[in-house]
């Protein structure tokens, strides 16, 4: 069978299994055969989850990082970004003003830092979310590579999701995205996600589209790596160009951007279909650099949206892919925004709902 013809047969409810051959045609990709796959994967999306859009509210606690991936522009020897860290106050007004605006799902993001200091915020943070909402949310961290000392600690908190990109499933794509050195190393990251999600997390991870020296089989070998580990939610970036990074040398190397959106949008239409009940969040962010891009991620698959909860006032300087646009929008826009975009292409946000992944409910059920 074509893949165009499986896909149609996918569409149509019949169980019909994608080889790594199907993938690679998939990616590559061409106008009818991208009508056929956002067809099935929105179909399989609404058979599964339904048309609602989950919101999730992202705080971003601090742009400071160790770590100095070769293609972000918070990495550390970026010197061009000034640096914030938000005290306890802000972060918990936000988060109240978030809440109060109907959101239920959050996420404390950074770049990755290990001292005390930042853990102890988190700490912190998760004790008074604990305190004033109880079960009434979910709360996610996305802040890097931790020790399980660390983890354990968030999660007596109350924490229960966690999003620990692999960036590239390859590990030769990997080094080649990171320093050689002992921070940077592929197989801890690994160990991490996997000890994560055999721990009782909710577990992301998802990875960048369009960097240099990716092919589509990376990519297909990205698909099969999120099934292997059995993820619960996969959140991918398209690659941007940041000026301030070793990779702007790279330029050329790359597809233009639309063919990265593409090939972004085609990951979330393969992805849906591959692990139907998952979470597939995409990123507000990608407005300001694909006027179209959140909209055609909804249309693909995609079914949550992660809205910037940050106070506008720092917004600006978590700027992972550069040029970002000065934005003063308080956070009631930013929610409101949101509700309004996933509305327009017929995928409401379902307000005061924690946005648990299906997945990894089945999970647990399936574990006790
Ligand atoms: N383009 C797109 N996404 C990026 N990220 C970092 N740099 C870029 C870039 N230039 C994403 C990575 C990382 C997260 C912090 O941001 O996927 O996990
Ligand atoms: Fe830091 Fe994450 Fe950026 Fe790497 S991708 S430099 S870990 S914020």
């Amino acid at each position: 069978m074509y893949p165009e013809d499986k896909l149609a047969a996918i569409a149509y409810g019949d169980d019909v299994t994608l080889t790594d051959q199907d993938l690679a045609s998939i990616l590559n990709g061409y106008e009818e055969m991208d009508e056929a796959l956002f067809m099935a994967s929105s179909i399989v999306l609404d058979r599964t989850l339904g048309r609602d859009t989950y919101l999730h509210g992202i705080v971003q606690i601090t742009n400071e990082c160790q770590r100095n991936c070769y293609y972000c522009g918070l990495r550390r020897s970026n010197d061009s970004q000034p640096r914030f860290s938000l005290p306890f106050g802000e972060v918990m007004s936000s988060l109240t003003r978030g809440y109060n605006a109907g959101v239920r799902s959050f996420m404390l993001q950074s770049g990755e830092l290990l001292d005390e200091r930042t853990v102890g915020l988190v700490e912190h943070v998760l004790l008074e979310v604990e305190k004033r909402w109880g079960d009434k949310v979910g709360i996610a961290l996305s802040i890097g590579e931790h020790p399980l000392s660390d983890l354990e600690r968030f999660k007596s908190k109350g924490a229960s999701r966690y999003l620990l990109r692999i960036e590239s499933s390859d590990r030769e794509l990997y080094m080649k995205l990171h320093p050689r050195d002992s921070i940077h190393r592929y197989s801890s990251r690994l160990d991490c996600l996997v000890n994560l999600q055999g721990s009782g997390w909710e577990t992301g991870t998802g990875v960048l589209v369009g960097v240099p020296w990716q092919k589509d089989a990376h990519l297909a070998g990205d698909l099969r790596f999120m099934q292997r580990l059995d993820v619960d939610v996969c959140n991918m970036n398209p690659y941007v160009v940041h000026d301030g990074t070793p990779f702007a040398k790279e330029r050329r190397l790359i597809p233009p951007a639309e063919e990265r959106l593409l090939k972004y949008l085609r990951m979330i239409g393969l992805m849906r279909i591959l692990m139907p009940d998952i979470n597939i969040p995409i990123s507000a962010r990608l407005l300001s650099v694909h006027h179209s891009g959140p909209m055609r991620a909804l249309k693909a698959g995609a079914n949550a949206y992660m809205a910037n909860l940050t106070p506008a006032k720092y917004r600006r300087n978590y700027d992972l892919y550069g040029g970002k646009p000065a934005e003063t929008n308080s956070i009631e826009v930013v929610v409101n925004d949101a509700i309004r975009l996933c509305e327009n292409v017929g995928r409401p946000v379902k307000l005061l709902d924690p946005g648990v992944s299906r997945h990894y409910r089945k999970r647990m059920e399936e574990k006790e």
